[in-house]
């Protein structure tokens, strides 16, 4: 075996005129990672030189492979990533790694463009000031993740102090905003600092949809991941989370295999209970969720929402009214793949102003419910199910809507029989 014919080619386009010193000490390491990184890797989808590089250099910083980065760096200025933009995906990643990691690659990004002849500093791409940052901030993060952002910096204040701000004002303020790297390209970088540098999956699950907002579809986040592989390894390449899904129990019915789903809505906070003010570790619904599972197996899956309601009942109480008035659709961090393998769906929520929380609606909207059984159930304080199955009928279009389950839900806890019974009644 040999470097082969298109590695070849594909190095000298990225090195004119390099040998690399690895060929007189390394031969079989070398032939084998160049054969698989610019050859095989290169091949196996149509992404164009410009954005894996991008990618690239995106990954070695998360990964921080700061002597790789140095290497590649000629070889993405010579595919067309331009000094603007390299510079610009250095300071976006401060946002996600921090100038405690990111300064290296600063240091080796100035060292490379000027050594290649390139006048420092550049043309200056700012493009909020210090009064309109945050301003612009949450307009770029509205742009980005949806409507629910509006408002995030006032938020988290007891549980993150000022943080939320200032990924307002700071990470969207002062970064995104910036000129040479579109919305795309940004959330693709932003993708591959979560995904390179590890252990940040609830971050890279919102990016994740994110950038399928901006257009960023799941196959092409799928193989800018795959372009990753040779510099950050396969742990952290493996199946990122462009979709969770929960519990694996998978039943048989007749020859097909088919499963149940059972998804909900619940929120851990501070809520009424019977006729006082509790504060729930866990939300009512989350455990009649857990009873259903248990009685009759399936996946469980949490809708959850980007921005998350107010743990004070009364301030929550507010919000949710408002979302019902204006028909909110709030956005969620993440949705299954699709719901195709599933044949009964319960459908578990609050009762919130006689209706499902709207984050519902924003869930259900997005699948085809042709052919599904729907089992709905509804924790509440005494409304009983409102106008919700009505409401669920008209989302579901197609699906059989089977009687629902009405919970009273300061006793969820002591209701499992109740709830199982249902459960094993709904699959007859
Ligand atoms: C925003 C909000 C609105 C609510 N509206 C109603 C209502 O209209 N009728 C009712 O019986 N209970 C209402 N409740 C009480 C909840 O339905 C009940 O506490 C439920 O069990 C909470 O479920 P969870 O812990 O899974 O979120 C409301 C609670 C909240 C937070």
């Amino acid at each position: 075996m040999a470097i082969s014919d298109f590695s070849k080619k594909y190095h000298e386009k990225m090195f004119p005129g390099y040998r690399s010193a690895f060929l007189g000490t390394d031969p079989e390491f070398i032939e084998r990672f160049d054969n698989f990184a610019f050859d095989e890797a290169v091949i196996s989808d149509d992404l164009d030189d410009k954005t894996r590089f991008t990618a690239i250099l995106s990954s070695l910083l998360g990964c921080q492979g700061i002597d790789e980065y140095r290497a590649m760096l000629p070889a993405a200025l010579n595919s067309g990533v331009t000094p603007v933009e390299v510079k610009e995906i250095v300071y976006q990643s401060v946002a996600y790694l921090g100038i405690g990691r990111a300064f290296p690659f600063l240091k080796a990004t100035n060292d490379v463009l000027l050594a290649r002849g390139v006048k420092l500093p550049l043309a200056g791409q700012a493009g909020t000031t210090m009064e309109n940052r945050l301003e612009a901030g949450e307009q770029a993060q509205i742009d980005i993740f949806g409507a629910g952002m509006r408002g995030f910096a006032d938020t988290g204040r007891d549980t993150n102090g000022q943080v939320n701000k200032w990924l307002t004002d700071n990470c969207f303020g002062d970064w995104y905003i910036r000129g040479g790297l579109d919305y795309k390209q940004r959330e693709m970088i932003t993708f591959c600092f979560l995904a390179a540098q590890g252990g940040c999956e609830p971050q890279l699950t919102s990016h994740a949809v994110a950038n399928m907002r901006v257009g960023n579809d799941r196959e092409f986040l799928v193989k800018v991941v795959s372009q990753c592989v040779p510099y950050i390894g396969y742990p952290r390449a493996e199946r990122p989370p462009l979709c969770e899904r929960g519990g694996k129990k998978i039943k048989k019915r007749g020859k097909k295999t088919m499963a149940n789903l059972i998804v909900y809505y619940s929120r851990r906070g501070e809520n009424y209970w019977n006729g006082t003010i509790k504060n729930l570790s866990k939300g009512n619904t989350e455990i009649a969720a857990g009873f259903i599972q248990k009685a009759v197996g399936g996946d469980l899956f949490e809708v959850q929402t980007v921005k998350e309601y107010a743990k004070d009942y009364y301030a929550c109480i507010e919000e949710a009214k408002r979302e019902l008035r204006e028909g909110a659709r709030p956005a969620l961090k993440v949705f299954p793949e699709n719901i195709g393998a599933y044949d009964h769906v319960f459908i578990g929520y609050p009762n919130w102003w006689g209706t499902m929380p709207m984050a519902m609606f924003t869930f259900l909207e997005r699948f085809d419910w042709t052919g599904k059984t729907v089992h709905p159930f509804c924790t509440n304080e005494g409304s009983g199910m409102g106008v919700s199955e009505r409401d669920l009928k008209k989302v579901c279009r197609g699906a059989l809507v089977r009687g629902g389950l009405s919970v009273h839900g300061a006793e969820t806890a002591q209701s499992e029989g109740k709830i199982a019974a249902w459960a094993k009644k709904s699959m007859e």
